[in-house]
């Protein structure tokens, strides 16, 4: 099986992750983040290719980079989420297979969040479980690239 090449990328804040709002977000930093994304991506014989980005236009020209490089998009958008057309246009311009996260249930939270403004060009979400939102989402993603293929 050839393996997976998978841009994961992860928006505004989200290099504060560990110390920021541990009660909403968790204890882990974003590079344990990766460093388990990388362990499971291993075991689904895929690879990730992690990015964080406080800077939207960066985002996009990731997004935009990711074409013929790799195979899907796995995105935790932070608070472009539920801002940004621009991302959503990148998504849906570039056409990959694309998996939204978020560490928390933004359904649950203010009402600013419940809209994102990325879930109408993604092929699915997974909010509210924490690191294990990007591990169901790793899973969902490359299983969906398996079977398309
Ligand atoms: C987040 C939820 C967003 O509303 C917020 O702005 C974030 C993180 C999450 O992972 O729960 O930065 O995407």
């Amino acid at each position: 099986m050839q393996p997976l090449s998978i841009l994961a990328l992860h928006g505004p804040n989200l290099n504060l992750l560990g110390q920021r709002e541990p009660g909403i977000y968790g204890s882990l930093t974003l590079a344990e983040i990766n460093r388990l994304l990388d362990e499971e991506a291993f075991k689904l014989q895929a690879k990730v290719f992690p990015l964080q980005s406080n800077h939207e236009g960066i985002l996009v020209d990731s997004i935009h980079g990711a074409l013929g490089l790799h195979q899907g998009i796995l995105i935790n958008a932070g608070a472009y989420t539920h801002t940004s057309v621009a991302l959503r246009d990148a998504i849906a311009a570039v056409n990959l297979p694309t998996v939204e996260v978020h560490l928390s249930n933004i359904y649950r939270r203010e009402d600013f969040r419940h809209h994102s403004y990325i879930a109408a060009v993604v092929i699915g979400q997974i909010s509210g479980f924490g690191v294990q939102s990007y591990l169901l989402g790793l899973q969902a993603l490359v299983n969906y690239l398996r079977v398309k293929s």
